[in-house]
C-alpha cells in the first residue's frame, strides 16, 4: 500500500459537477442492502466541457452505472477504491447507480451501520462515500429524497431527514417510507434510522407560529431517561430565537439515540444522531455532569441548523467555522442557563489542560489547519474549543451588539451556501467597521501564545506601568509567528482598599475593568491617577487562550482569592496559589528532601471556608486541586511520579488541617430535597462531595461512614458515584470490593452505568490497575467495537497517570497492542485511543525510549490513514 497523501486547502477547486437532486432507495439487509441512487447532475459553468466526472465512493459493491437511462458497459467507466470516473457525460444529466453493502460488517461506524440490531448512519466528514458513488464534499448541496425500505417486524421505524411524504406494505412482510427534505444540504449531513424504535413527543411553537413535533426515539427500555434532553432542546430552541434570531425551519425535529457511536452526537438536518450517553438521563443512572453534559450537546446540535446547515462550510479546512462558532453559542447558551463563573471555570480548566497539551505537541495545528491526510483527525480541540475562544475574541472585540449584526449579516448573505471562515470574520468587520486583518492570524497560527506581564507602580507619579510581551511558540510545520491581536481583560485592585480602582488610561477613563488591545511583540500600557498601589487582575474571563505569566506572590494570590470581583479570577487566584505550592512539592519530591506544607496556602483555604463563596458551585472549583494533567501542563519536563506525589501530600495536608471545616461543610450541605438538576442543587452536591473527598484523602473514620453511608443511600447517580470512587480509590480492600461488586451487580444490564463502573475502577492510582484493565477487557460487559466501552476502559486507564506511565512500559504495551487491533476495526477510535502516546516528548527519557518504541511497533503494521497520520507526526 502507498502511503497516504496530504491534502492542501491551497489546492481547493470548485466541483466539476455538481449534484442538485438526490433520490436515494435503501433496501435495508444486514449483510446486503441495495442502495439505489438516481442524481440530477450539472457541469460548473466554469469547468470544461470535457471535464471528466468522478464522484467519491468506497467499499461499494457497484452493480450497474447508468447516464441519462442508459446502462454503461463496464469499459465506458472506471472503478477504483476510491470512486468512480467517467470520461465523459453531458452537461446535465441524470446519473443512476446501485451498489450493495454490508451494514453489519462495518464496525468503522462510518456510513450505514448496524448498533443494536438498528440501521443508523455516520456521514460527517467522508461517510456518504460508503453509502453510495457521489460528490462527497460540503460545496455540493442537493435536494434528498430517500425511501427507506424494511422488515415491518425487525425495523416497524423508518427515518430520514426531513418529512415523511409516503408510507406503505410492501411483499414478503416489507414496509417502505419516503422521506422528502427540502432544504439543500451537503451529503455529510444525509441521515437514515431504522429499528425497533419507540418516541418520546412533544412540542414546540416557534416565535413566528410554526408548529414543531419533537421527537426522541429509542429503545423501549429508555423511555424513561429522554425529559431533561427534551426539556433541554426545547430551551435551546427558545434562546436560538432570542438571542440569535434563528428559528426552527421544518415541521419536526428528531433525536434518536444509538449506543454504538464514535463521538458526542451529530447535527444530520432534522434527524439528530446522538451517542446516548450524550442524551439519556435519569437520577438514578446519570451524574449532574452527564445532565450538564446532555443539555450542553442537545443545544450543540440544534444551534448547528443554522450554524453549520443552513450556512455550511466550503471544505473541511474550514470546519472550525461551524464548529467554533457552534461551541461558542452552546457555551453561552449553558452560561445564560446555569451559572456563568461556573460554565467559564469548567471550560477553562479542561481547555487549559487539553488544548494546551495538544498544541504543545507533535499534533498541533492551527484552527484552520492548511492539510491533512485524514480529516477525521481534525475534529480536535484546537479546530473545536481553540475556534471558540477566538470566536468569543471576536465577540468581546466588536462588542455583543455588532457581534449579533455580523452574524445576522452572515445568516442572511451565506444562507444555503457553503462559505469559508473569511466570509464570517468579512461579516463581523463589516457589521462593527473593525480592521479584524491581524486578528485572522489567530486562524492561521498554530501554538498557544505566552504572555509576559510585568508591573510597577510610581508613588510619586500615581502612575502604573504594565508592560505585555507576547510570544508563540514555532510549532511543527509553522514559519516564524507573528504578534496576535490579544485582547487582554484587567482591573487594578487597591492592595490596601481591596477596591477595583477607576482606571485611565492615555487620559481616557475607561471604568473599573477594561480591555487592554495588545498588538505588538512589547507594549507598555500607563494607567494614570493611580490613588494605591495595585495588585493587578489580568486576563479576567480567560479573555484570550494564552498563558499569561505574572509575578505573583502567595500574598498577592490569597489577596485577589477573596478581594477580585471577577468570579472567574478568583478561582484563577486559587489555582496559582495551589500550583506555587505545588512547584515546590515537586521539586522536594525529586531532590528527595522532606515535604513541608506550605501554610499559606492552608489559610487561605481556611479563610475561603469560613467567608464563603456565594456561589457554591464556584466555591466547590476553587477547592478542587488542579489535576496531575493540568500541573503536567506547567512542568517543563513531565515527572509523573513526582507530580502525583505532591498533588496526594498537598490533598492529605489539607484534609488534616482543615478536617473539622470540611467535616462541618459536608454535614451542612446533606439533604433530602429529591433529585433535580437546577444549578443550586449541583453547586450543593458538588461542595458536598469535594469535601468528602478532603476526608477521605485522611482515612479519617466518620469521614468512611459517611461515604458509605452515602453509597448505601443510593440517592443519585452524582452522590454515588462519587462515594464509590471515593471507596474503590481509598487504599483498603474491605471498602473498595464490596461497593464495586455491588455496584456492578445492581446496574449489570445498563450500559451507561457499566461504563462508569469500568472507569472508576480504572482511575484508582493502586498499582494493580494494569492487571484490572487485561481482566476487565474479558468482562462481558465490554466490548472493543463499542466506542463508549473503549474510552471508559483503556482511554480512562491512560489518563491514569501513573499507572499508564508504569516505569516497566506494560501500560504503554497494553494501549499500542489495543490500538493495533482496534485499528483492524475501527481507525477513528484507534487514533484517539493512540494520542497519549503522541506526547512522548514530554517526560523523561525512560519513558521517551519506552513510547517511542511502542510507536514504532505500530508504525511496522499495515495502518489506517488516520493512525498512520498520527504516528508519523508523532515520529517525525
Ligand atoms: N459535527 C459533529 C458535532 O460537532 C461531530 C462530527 C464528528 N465526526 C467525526 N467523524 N468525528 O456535533
Ligand atoms: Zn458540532
Amino acid at each position: 500500500m502507498s502511503e497516504p497523501q496530504p491534502v492542501y486547502l491551497s489546492d481547493y477547486q470548485p466541483p466539476a459537477y455538481r449534484v442538485t437532486h438526490a433520490e436515494l432507495t435503501f433496501d435495508l439487509d444486514p449483510a446486503n442492502t441495495r442502495v439505489e441512487a438516481r442524481l440530477t447532475v450539472e457541469r460548473h459553468p466554469d469547468a470544461a466541457a470535457d471535464a471528466p466526472l468522478y464522484f467519491h465512493g468506497e467499499q461499494l459493491a457497484l452493480e450497474s452505472v447508468a447516464v441519462d437511462g442508459e446502462t454503461l458497459a463496464d469499459n465506458a467507466y472506471r472503478h477504483d477504491d476510491r470512486g468512480l470516473t467517467i470520461a465523459r457525460v453531458p452537461a446535465a444529466f441524470t446519473l443512476e447507480t446501485r451498489v450493495r453493502l454490508a451494514p453489519e460488517d462495518n464496525t468503522a461506524l462510518e456510513g450505514l451501520y448496524q448498533s443494536n440490531g438498528m440501521y443508523c448512519t455516520q456521514c460527517e466528514a467522508e461517510g456518504f462515500r460508503r453509502i453510495t458513488f457521489y460528490p462527497d464534499r460540503p460545496d455540493v448541496m442537493a435536494v434528498f429524497r430517500v425511501t427507506v425500505i424494511g422488515d415491518a417486524e425487525r425495523e416497524p421505524v423508518l427515518l430520514a431527514n426531513g418529512n415523511p411524504v409516503e408510507r406503505g406494505e410492501l411483499e414478503g412482510g416489507r414496509h417502505f417510507v419516503t422521506w422528502e427534505d427540502p432544504h439543500p444540504k451537503p451529503s455529510y449531513l444525509f441521515a437514515l434510522v431504522a429499528g425497533d424504535l419507540e418516541c418520546v413527543e412533544d412540542s414546540f411553537t416557534t416565535a413566528s407560529g410554526r408548529d414543531v413535533t419533537l421527537q426522541i426515539w429509542v429503545e423501549a427500555e429508555n423511555l424513561g431517561k429522554t425529559d431533561h434532553a427534551l426539556a433541554s432542546l426545547k430551551r435551546a430552541m427558545r434562546w436560538d430565537e432570542e438571542t440569535y434570531g434563528r428559528e426552527y425551519d421544518l415541521d419536526r425535529f428528531m433525536i434518536v439515540a444509538v449506543n454504538d457511536f464514535n463521538m458526542g452526537a451529530m447535527e444530520n438536518k432534522g434527524l439528530n444522531i446522538f451517542n446516548s450517553a450524550a442524551v439519556l438521563t435519569h437520577p438514578d443512572t446519570a451524574t449532574d455532569a452527564a445532565f450538564q453534559q446532555v443539555e450542553g450537546i442537545v443545544a450543540h446540535e440544534y444551534f448547528h441548523n443554522w450554524s453549520g446547515n443552513r450556512v455550511t462550510c466550503r471544505d473541511w479546512f474550514q470546519l472550525s467555522l461551524k464548529e467554533g462558532f457552534t461551541v461558542f453559542r452552546d457555551q453561552s447558551f449553558t452560561a445564560d442557563t446555569n451559572s456563568a463563573a461556573l460554565k467559564r471555570i469548567q471550560d477553562v480548566a479542561f481547555f487549559r489542560t487539553a488544548q494546551f497539551a495538544e498544541d504543545a505537541g507533535p499534533t498541533a495545528h492551527p484552527v484552520r489547519p492548511d492539510h491533512y491526510i485524514e480529516i477525521t483527525n481534525f475534529y480536535t480541540l484546537t479546530v473545536y474549543e481553540k475556534g471558540a475562544e477566538v470566536v468569543r475574541m471576536l465577540k468581546n472585540l466588536v462588542g455583543w451588539e455588532a457581534f449579533r449584526r455580523g452574524s445576522d449579516l452572515y445568516f442572511a448573505r451565506f444562507d444555503g451556501q457553503a462559505v469559508t471562515i473569511e466570509d464570517f470574520v468579512g461579516c463581523m468587520a463589516e457589521a462593527s467597521d473593525e480592521d479584524l486583518s491581524q486578528f485572522m492570524r489567530w486562524y492561521h497560527q498554530a501554538g498557544t501564545p505566552e504572555i509576559d506581564a510585568h508591573g510597577e507602580y510610581d508613588y510619586v507619579n500615581a502612575e502604573y506601568r504594565l508592560t505585555l510581551r507576547q510570544r508563540t511558540p514555532v510549532t511543527a510545520g509553522q514559519q516564524a509567528p507573528e504578534p496576535l491581536h490579544i485582547p487582554v481583560r484587567m482591573g487594578l485592585i487597591g492592595t490596601r482598599s481591596g477596591h477595583d480602582l477607576s482606571l485611565t488610561l492615555g487620559g481616557e477613563a475607561c471604568g473599573k475593568d477594561t480591555v487592554l488591545d495588545l498588538r505588538e511583540a512589547e507594549q507598555t500600557f500607563v494607567f494614570t491617577d493611580v490613588a494605591e498601589a495595585p495588585t493587578p487582575s489580568l486576563l479576567r474571563h480567560f479573555s484570550a487562550p494564552v498563558k499569561l505569566h505574572f509575578p505573583y506572590s502567595r500574598e498577592d494570590l490569597a489577596f485577589l482569592l477573596t478581594q477580585d470581583s471577577d468570579g472567574f479570577n478568583r478561582w484563577e487566584a486559587s489555582q496559582r496559589l495551589a500550583m506555587l505550592a505545588l512547584d515546590d512539592l515537586i521539586a522536594a519530591h525529586r531532590n528527595g528532601v522532606e515535604k513541608v506544607m506550605d501554610t499559606r496556602v492552608i489559610e487561605a483555604y481556611r479563610t475561603l471556608l469560613n467567608a464563603p463563596e456565594e456561589d457554591r458551585a464556584v466555591l466547590a472549583e476553587m477547592l478542587r486541586l488542579p489535576s496531575e494533567a493540568c500541573i503536567a501542563e506547567h512542568q517543563p519536563l513531565v515527572d509523573v511520579d513526582a507530580i502525583h506525589a505532591a498533588r496526594e501530600f498537598v490533598r492529605q495536608s489539607l484534609g488534616f488541617a482543615l478536617r473539622d471545616e470540611f467535616m462541618a461543610l459536608y454535614q451542612a450541605s446533606q439533604s433530602a430535597e429529591p433529585y433535580a438538576p437546577t444549578p443550586a442543587q449541583i453547586g450543593r452536591r458538588s461542595l458536598k462531595n469535594v469535601a468528602l473527598e478532603y476526608l477521605m484523602a485522611i482515612e479519617d473514620e466518620a469521614g468512611i461512614e459517611h461515604c458509605r453511608a452515602q453509597f448505601d443511600a443510593g440517592h443519585n447517580m452524582t452522590d454515588v458515584r462519587q462515594a464509590l470512587t471515593l471507596l474503590v480509590h481509598s487504599s483498603r480492600d474491605d471498602l473498595s470490593a464490596p461497593a464495586l461488586r455491588a455496584f456492578g451487580e445492581k446496574w449489570a444490564h445498563d450500559p451507561l452505568v457499566m461504563d462508569q463502573w469500568f472507569s472508576i475502577q480504572v482511575s484508582r492510582p493502586q498499582g494493580d490497575v494494569l492487571d484490572r484493565v487485561k481482566y476487565l477487557m474479558e468482562h462481558p460487559a465490554f466490548s472493543l467495537t463499542n466506542p463508549n466501552k473503549v474510552r471508559a476502559l483503556l482511554g480512562t486507564f491512560a489518563q491514569n497517570r501513573i499507572n499508564f506511565h508504569r516505569l516497566d512500559g506494560a501500560g504503554y504495551a497494553l494501549l499500542a497492542d489495543t490500538v493495533i487491533e482496534l485499528d483492524g476495526l475501527n481507525p477513528e477510535m484507534a487514533a484517539g485511543l493512540l494520542t497519549p502516546l503522541t506526547r512522548w516528548r514530554r517526560f523523561d527519557d525512560t519513558r521517551q525510549a519506552l513510547m517511542q518504541a511502542e510507536l514504532e511497533r505500530i508504525n511496522e503494521r499495515s495502518l489506517s490513514a488516520n493512525v498512520y497520520e498520527l504516528v508519523d507526526k508523532a515520529l517525525g
